[in-house]
């Protein structure tokens, strides 16, 4: 079946893309107006991304991120209507414990989020099982590897991986385990572009880079990052294509000057009473 212009993108679009040799688009969102912007500006797939935690709610790293607060944010995604496919980024501590709770938490996304799939970080054999029974279930699954944020306390700081041999053979390995666990499409996460080059030729499912170079199926990164408007540390491979902080926060110096000169609110920004005789029944 081929997309139709104005039909909520699919699955099976997202996959189709890769035959067809057309990059799938993709962004994150966390609220109703980034996902509006984003819909309507033609992305193909909004990831609900568990980075909402350092990026929106100030957290340190994802690993205090809770399902609560991942449904919360897909909700509001959700209810902007997006053609994009949307999928929620399943927490730390959210498909660790069991696969009785991995499901439950799984199908939270679809059932009260909205959401088309879920994320999971990770592909160690027992994450595999996990994604095992999610797809049995009838949840799409999206993976990721390479630079997975929520190991964070394994890793000890976020940098590029599979530099090495043995780390390079170990993440090609997890994205063919990942696609034989049945994911539809798989982010590969700060890796060297000669290494997500060979992966993207291995798999069937589409791959979708972030800090991975040219050679991946499609291209995801931050909302914020994009424009400018995420605080702290960029990595190198954010390509700014606004300047958001600083023209937000010039609005608001403006406003601070202008409230403070007595030049806002000023006569066009004001109500006016019909007649001054209504101000005597005041008195
Ligand atoms: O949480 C997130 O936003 C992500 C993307 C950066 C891939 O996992």
């Amino acid at each position: 079946m081929t997309e139709k212009k104005n039909s909520p993108v699919t699955i099976t679009d997202i996959q189709a893309k890769k035959g067809k040799k057309e990059k799938i688009v993709s962004l994150t969102a966390y609220d109703f107006p980034v996902a509006k912007i984003v819909s309507e500006s033609g992305v193909d797939l909004i990831l609900v991304g568990d980075s909402l935690g350092m990026v929106v709610l100030g957290y340190e790293n994802t690993i205090p991120v809770t399902m609560d607060e991942m449904i919360h944010h897909t909700k509001a995604v959700v209810r902007a209507s997006p053609k994009p496919l949307v999928v929620g980024d399943m927490p730390y501590y959210s498909f660790h414990i069991s696969e009785e709770e991995t499901l439950r938490n799984a199908f939270r996304f679809l059932k009260e989020g909205g959401a088309q799939a879920v994320k999971v970080e990770g592909a160690s054999p027992r994450r595999l099982k996990m994604i095992e029974t999610m797809v049995d279930s009838g949840i799409p699954v999206m993976g990721h590897v390479g630079l997975t944020p929520q190991s964070i306390h394994q890793l000890g700081h976020f940098r590029v991986q599979g530099k090495q041999a043995k780390e390079a053979k170990r993440i090609a390995s997890q994205a063919q385990n990942l696609e034989k666990a049945g994911v539809f499409s798989v982010i590969l996460e700060c890796i060297p572009m000669e290494l997500s080059r060979v992966i993207t030729e291995k798999l069937k499912i589409p791959t979708i880079g972030i800090g991975a170079g040219p050679y991946c199926d499609g291209q995801i990164l931050v909302f914020h990052d994009l424009v400018g408007y995420a605080h702290g540390y960029l990595p190198k491979f954010v390509k700014r294509y606004a300047h958001l902080h600083s023209i937000l926060s010039d609005a608001v110096q403006s406003y601070i000057h202008d409230v403070k000169e007595k030049k806002f609110p000023d006569d066009p920004h004001s109500y006016h009473v019909k007649s001054s005789k209504i101000l005597d029944e005041v008195d």
